[in-house]
């Protein structure tokens, strides 16, 4: 399957869901000072989550232009080292502006990684909040990954820096859920396919896409303390990196050998050919 396809399939199976097709907005935000590129899907719907802003539609998808070099998600220092990592990249998200809630974000994500795009569910596995001093733990997102199919063991904790969202130091931000993929050998090989690997080291087992439960808005107060307030209704922002997902398809290595971003580095290689 190519990345088109891919990119096509995901709009296909959430707009068959009763989700808006929406285009990715411009990589530089409009009316956003906190932001100097587009880092995420949700950036164009940041005034829906808020409640200050009504659209005609309470869910969407998206594929989403995005740049992450600097600013809170900054992934420069990253290219060059991993096979996943490249500033710039696509984002496919399906979003829930006060509709469906964390139940059906993980029936969905769940539906289309296992039964559409057809994973191996073996190689899978999952994350979400351990909970700490402001929000606590997520049981409930444990709850419905085991009860959609996910093996227990395969639901991992982990703490805020990878599993509590925000989009900047302000924001509508919440607790998160990711799916990780394990490329390597013989997932039935429990000494290979481990959870160490789960945001551990090198590129093994990647993170393909994060579901975000929005619930909050952090706000920053004169006095420079942050303040998290809940949002007027809980909704669902979630991410997944098409270059990413197209890498698991596609059975290569890292992301740069996908058909989605091979040819540019042809392309470039064959102008950089020095003349017989
Ligand atoms: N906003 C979340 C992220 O960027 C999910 O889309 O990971």
């Amino acid at each position: 399957m190519t990345g088109d396809e891919i990119r096509q399939r995901f709009l296909d199976y959430f707009e068959k869901n009763g989700h808006k097709v929406v285009h990715s907005s411009p990589l530089l935000p409009a009316n956003d000072p906190t932001l100097l590129f587009t880092n995420a899907g949700m950036n164009q719907f940041k005034d829906v989550f808020l409640g200050l802003e009504k659209r005609d539609y309470k869910r969407a998808v998206s594929s989403q232009k995005c740049i992450r070099a600097g600013g809170k998600h900054n992934d420069l220092d990253e290219v060059g080292k991993t096979a996943r990592h490249h500033t710039f990249f696509e984002m496919l998200g399906n979003f829930s502006f006060g509709d469906y809630f964390k139940e059906d974000a993980i029936r969905y994500a769940w539906e289309f990684l296992v039964d559409d795009l057809k994973l191996d569910r073996r190689r899978l596995w999952f994350s979400v909040f351990e909970g700490d001093d402001e929000v606590g733990p997520d049981d409930e997102a444990r709850e419905l990954w085991v009860r959609v199919g996910a093996p227990p063991e395969r639901v991992l904790g982990f703490g805020r820096i990878d599993n509590f969202w925000q989009m900047g130091d302000t924001g509508p931000c919440g607790p998160c859920s990711e799916i990780h993929y394990y490329m390597g050998e013989d997932p039935d090989d429990p000494t290979k396919n481990t959870a160490e690997l789960v945001n551990g080291p090198g590129d093994t087992t990647m993170e393909i896409w994060n579901l975000v439960f929005m619930q909050y808005n952090r706000t920053e107060s004169e006095d420079g303390t942050y303040t998290l307030t809940p949002l007027p209704a809980p909704s669902v922002d979630t991410g997944m990196g098409l270059e990413r997902i197209t890498a698991v398809m596609q059975n290569v290595k890292t992301n740069y050998d996908t058909d989605l971003i091979r040819p540019l580095v042809e392309y470039a290689a064959a102008l950089s050919e020095p003349s017989a």
